[in-house]
């Protein structure tokens, strides 16, 4: 009986709620495209004239959004590396959105986070927007690679300001759009859970790539031996390929070594990145690094 009534009430959400998905990259344009195969109405916002023209010729939204008016969902997928230097955040761009938010915004709406964030911004989110809607950390996990199995329906973090916001996250990104969400006791938790989880990876690539280096300068076959610590169950030494790039790894270990930066003398991120470096001059020896 609650279970068909539940269903009846997501089914007219569905028809009548308002998606505004900001920023139609990499990730924007994959929520954008699962949420409208969904049924749901959605439009969309991105500095990128060419962002809004290929959702649009690929019916992943249904209208360019030109204000912030009358949404009941703002989803920010926006970049967070700084435009002239991807190896860098850069925040600004989340913090003149959530401005406007706060002008035009519709009361009690969900302000979702996806975009990799650093400690501290969604509180600092919330008190520009002086809790006139909920605000949600709720990192993405995305890998082009495998958008079946890693794509936008797979398992996420979500950390909410205050429990009514870590709810409303609930009723959209579990309830309406199906994706299994684990709850963090804080935002600061689901904010560094991201910047960790792609540190962990950065650190685990610079190892493989120090490791290569000492084969390669002690004449000793990497991959050989790879394969023979790896034959131990609990090692998994990674593969060096060409330094550590794209607009991920670099940037979100940087937020967390700008943390780390703030308590500690010395980081394992600040010497992981070092060997990246000396690793890609490795590779390329007339390379020019950032
Ligand atoms: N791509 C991934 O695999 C992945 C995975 C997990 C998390 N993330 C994070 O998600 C965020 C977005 O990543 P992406 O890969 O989609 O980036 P992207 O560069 O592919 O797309 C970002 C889009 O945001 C737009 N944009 C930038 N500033 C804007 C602004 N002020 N207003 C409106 N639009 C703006 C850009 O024009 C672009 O179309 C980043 O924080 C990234 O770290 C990405």
């Amino acid at each position: 009986m609650f279970e068909t009534i539940e269903k009846e009430i997501l089914a007219s959400q569905k028809e009548t709620k308002k998606i505004l998905i900001i920023g139609l990259g990499q990730i924007g344009y994959s929520n954008a495209e699962y949420m409208t195969k969904l049924g749901l109405h959605v439009e969309g916002l991105d500095i990128n004239k060419e962002a809004i023209h290929r959702a649009l010729q690929h019916n992943v939204i249904q209208k360019e959004a030109t204000n912030f008016y009358g949404y009941d969902y703002y989803i920010i997928c926006i970049s967070t590396h700084n435009p002239e230097n991807m190896f860098m955040p850069f925040l600004e761009g989340i913090y003149s959105i959530v401005k406007r938010i706060s002008k035009e915004g519709k009361t009690g709406a969900l302000v979702g986070i996806d975009s990799t964030i650093t400690r501290g911004t969604s509180k600092k989110l919330e008190s520009i927007l002086g809790h006139r809607l909920h605000v949600v950390h709720v990192p993405h996990r995305f890998y082009i690679h495998e958008k079946e199995t890693h794509g936008v329906n797979q398992p996420r973090v979500v950390g909410g300001c205050r429990p009514c916001c870590t709810e409303a996250a609930f009723g959209f990104y579990q309830k309406m759009l199906k994706i299994p969400l684990q709850t963090v006791n804080s935002v600061e938790i689901a904010e560094m859970t991201k910047i960790v989880e792609n540190s962990y990876r950065f650190m685990e690539i610079a190892f493989a790539e120090e490791l290569k280096i000492i084969c390669d300068r002690t004449n000793i076959d990497f991959e050989g031996l790879r394969q023979a610590v790896n034959s131990k169950w609990n090692i998994n030494v990674l593969e060096a390929k060409e330094g550590i790039g794209g607009h991920c790894l670099p940037k979100d270990s940087q937020m967390l070594l700008n943390i780390s930066n703030e308590i500690l003398p010395y980081s394992i991120i600040e010497t992981a990145k070092k060997i990246d470096s000396n690793y890609r001059l490795h590779k390329n020896p007339k390379l020019e690094i950032q």
